[in-house]
């Protein structure tokens, strides 16, 4: 294929999609880390991803925690710093805008790093919980089962849970540990859609990666947006193959242009 039928394709989905989403429909849709690279702040997988430079089993289990609970912390506080000082790309903002739009919009996100709320976006589904949010390791019985507690840097690590004193641990799904069972509702629910998008994901982490199965089986229209291909790629109806705020971008684009 020429670079000018490479480009017309691309311009041909651009435009179907963008005259579908016009139209009065439930969209529903999953980010990953990727939406948030552009952003500054590092995916897990990939060349540059965490997980060359760090193993999972040290840092994102909850043996781990147990283990090494400074390590984690460490850790856990030095992405806060980074997430801190970064700010919502292009993408989060186009989705944002569509979150006021759409009638029916639901955003599930994989990410813990609350750049879609930064940008605005209403009522998003963390899949994985929130870096910005604490608990008590041995859930005590007077804390709740999570708090909000954006200090950076913490005054001291690992930081303590405010009801008990004893440990808190980050608000996040670490691997071993089952989603929380009402979030798990909503976005099973949500999969029940007109159209669905996975964008910035890799795919391959289950339940969420599971999420557009379900999509695609309820009969939604699926759509990738990453910048290489996944798993995912052959499954949905629509891949898009390049940068999550640049193609987000060129979609919005098309629907507020005047027809
Ligand atoms: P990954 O790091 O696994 O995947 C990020 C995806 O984003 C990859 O497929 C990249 O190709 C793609 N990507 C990178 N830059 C992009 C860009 N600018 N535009 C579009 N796509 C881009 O991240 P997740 O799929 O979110 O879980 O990972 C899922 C879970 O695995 C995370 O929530 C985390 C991780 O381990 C836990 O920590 C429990």
């Amino acid at each position: 294929m020429s670079l000018r039928e490479v480009t017309s394709e691309l311009d041909g989905n651009l435009n179907r999609l963008a005259e579908k989403l016009r139209s009065n429909l439930r969209i529903s849709i999953l980010t990953g880390a990727g939406i948030s690279a552009a952003s500054g702040i590092p995916t897990f997988r990939g060349q540059e991803g965490l997980w060359k430079k760090y193993r999972p089993e040290d840092l994102a289990t909850l043996d781990a925690f147990d283990t090494n609970p400074v390590l984690v912390w460490k850790w856990y506080a030095w992405r806060r710093e980074r997430i801190v000082t970064s700010q919502p790309n292009r993408g989060h903002h186009v989705l944002a805008t569509w979150s006021e739009r759409i009638n029916s919009f639901c955003l599930i996100t994989q990410n813990v790093d609350g750049l879609h709320e930064r940008a605005g976006t209403h009522g998003v589904i963390r899949f994985h919980g929130s870096i910005w949010e604490l608990q008590c390791r041995n859930k005590c019985p007077e804390s709740p089962d999570s708090w909000w507690d954006d200090t950076v840097p913490f005054r001291s690590i690992p930081p303590t849970c405010p009801y008990c004193h004893g440990l808190a641990r980050p608000g996040v799904t670490w691997f071993g540990e089952s989603i929380d069972h009402e979030i798990l509702r909503q976005s099973l629910s949500a999969t029940d859609c007109d159209i669905f998008f996975a964008i910035g994901t890799s795919a391959i982490v289950n339940p969420a990666a599971n999420l557009i199965r379900q999509a695609k089986q309820n009969g939604a229209f699926t759509i990738e947006i990453n910048v290489d291909a996944t798993p995912a790629s052959d499954l949905v109806d629509l891949a898009f193959h390049g940068p999550a705020a640049t193609i987000l971008e060129q979609i919005e684009q098309r629907l507020t242009r005047c027809p």
